[in-house]
């Protein structure tokens, strides 16, 4: 009976995909509300695995209603790849609908995403290259395509031979690259429409219906605060809001209609991608948390580079959010472990911070100021209460939940479902 906002409280990876299929087992509906194909939520289920990338991440169950909501760039080959998967493990995807609000990722955001990258060099974003930026770019410039834009076949045609005549120029003649096809891309997205046809509906009458009948929905953001287009480490972000400011916007729901918000972090902390970091460990601590954590990128494989938890960016996005309360994911990670850090503060100059600032020079030159506290060196995977928890384990999600301010709600001790400890009840 709720409305609940899940979001990254990190740099992404945090574990979202988990989180959310165990929730949803409580949930009727779980709506995606910004992002696209970059995110990677993997969920492990029995002995199989899936990387979600567009659908959210509650199909598995099947009294779930997915919905792809209006905020998300939508890339219709990937979704109907991510269907198809999905259909050969035996996943029932009927109840999964597409808002006609969403914009599409059309192939020219690809390329642009990747020639744009090029031309950066040493500047590089690092960016998933599946054409996001771009994609939202065009949102904002007011000549993007969207889903409802891909079933009048003569509609479509007139506005991509626009928008496509703008791209080929900047793609011939500012990159020098060959132009694209009009004619290909019309029908090739005419195909896709035709296979998405009947998921392409008004999401938000259908939410509004159910947020009115009082049924539980899931809010799933992609990305992580961190990666935010406003308050994240800009220009080191992704293009969209991914915090729970835009779980209303992103889906069509009122804000005051979301009674809770559930922040997810790692018990350390992850990011892909450049940009600065600034408990990022260069040695064999980093590398341990990356083997143990297995702390390669969902979608593009890559590797993720490491930390220590950083509490100064963690309360920032705490109180960014409005955390009601939040997750520790993969603890388990830090089982072996001898000691753990905390970063309580930065040393920046001659002065200490404890507050990310907003210049990022300035927030690249911050050094972490740690905390250690004992690790517990006991196997904390098949442990399902507070009170079996090592002690040294509780002591240091105790300080966790201080620095934060923010209550602890789930502690997540291994990727399957269950594999989580429930601290207080989430009320869904
Ligand atoms: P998301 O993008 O936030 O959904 O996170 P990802 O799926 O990209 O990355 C999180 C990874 O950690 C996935 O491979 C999960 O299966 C895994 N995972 C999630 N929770 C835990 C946990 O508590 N312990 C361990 N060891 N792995 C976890
Ligand atoms: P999930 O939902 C981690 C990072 C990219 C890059 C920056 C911009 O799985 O947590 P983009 O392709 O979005 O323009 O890239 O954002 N990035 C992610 N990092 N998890 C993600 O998603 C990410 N999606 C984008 O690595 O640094
Ligand atoms: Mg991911």
């Amino acid at each position: 009976m709720s409305v609940m906002a899940i979001v990254g409280a990190q740099w992404g990876d945090e574990g979202k995909g988990k989180i959310i299929d165990e929730l949803a087992s409580h949930t009727d509906f779980v709506v995606r509300y910004q992002g696209g194909g970059n995110a990677g939520h993997r969920v492990v289920f029995g002995d199989k695995e899936f990387a979600f990338h567009l659908i959210p991440a509650g199909i598995l169950h099947p009294h779930v209603t997915c919905i792809v909501g209006n905020g998300v760039v939508i890339d219709p080959r990937g979704l109907i790849t991510e269907l198809e998967q999905l259909r050969q493990l035996g996943v029932d995807t009927n109840r999964l609908y597409i808002s006609e609000r969403a914009h599409v990722v059309m192939p020219y955001h690809v390329i642009l995403d990747r020639l744009e990258e090029e031309g950066r060099g040493l500047e590089k974003i690092g960016t998933v290259l599946r054409g996001i930026g771009p994609a939202y770019v065009d949102k904002y410039s007011r000549v993007g395509i969207r889903m409802a834009d891909l079933l009048d076949v003569d509609h479509f045609r007139t506005k991509l031979a626009s928008v496509l005549a703008h791209k080929n120029r900047m793609i011939s003649q500012i990159y020098g690259q060959p132009p694209l096809s009009l004619e290909e891309i019309h029908t090739e997205y005419v195909g896709y429409a035709q296979q998405l046809r009947s998921r392409i509906v008004d999401t938000q009458v259908m939410l509004h219906k159910a947020y009115k009948e009082g049924r539980s929905i899931l809010l799933e953001g992609a990305q992580g605060a961190l990666l935010d287009v406003d308050f994240g480490t800009y220009p080191f972000v992704t293009s969209s809001s991914t915090i729970a400011g835009n779980a209303a916007t992103g889906t069509g729901l009122p804000p005051r209609s979301i009674q809770h918000v559930l922040g997810i972090y790692k018990a350390y902390i992850t990011r892909v991608g450049s940009g600065p970091m600034p408990t990022e460990l260069f040695d064999e601590e980093g590398e341990q948390l990356r083997e143990v954590g297995h702390e390669y990128g969902t979608t593009t494989g890559r590797t993720r580079r490491c930390g220590w938890f950083d509490v100064v960016v963690g309360r920032f996005v705490a109180r960014l959010n409005g955390f009601d309360s939040v997750a520790i994911m993969k603890l388990d990670v830090l089982d072996q472990m001898p000691t753990v850090k905390i970063c309580t503060s930065y040393r920046l100059g001659n002065r200490e911070s404890t507050s990310p600032p907003a210049d990022l020079a300035e927030f690249a030159s911050c050094e972490p100021i740690y905390e250690e506290l004992p690790g517990w060196r006991t196997s904390t995977r098949s442990v399902t209460s507070w009170n079996d928890l090592p002690e040294n384990a509780q002591l240091y999600l105790k300080r966790i939940e201080s620095l934060l301010e923010t209550p602890i709600a789930l502690v997540s001790v291994g990727p399957g479902r269950g594999e989580t400890i429930h601290l207080r009840d989430l009320n869904i």
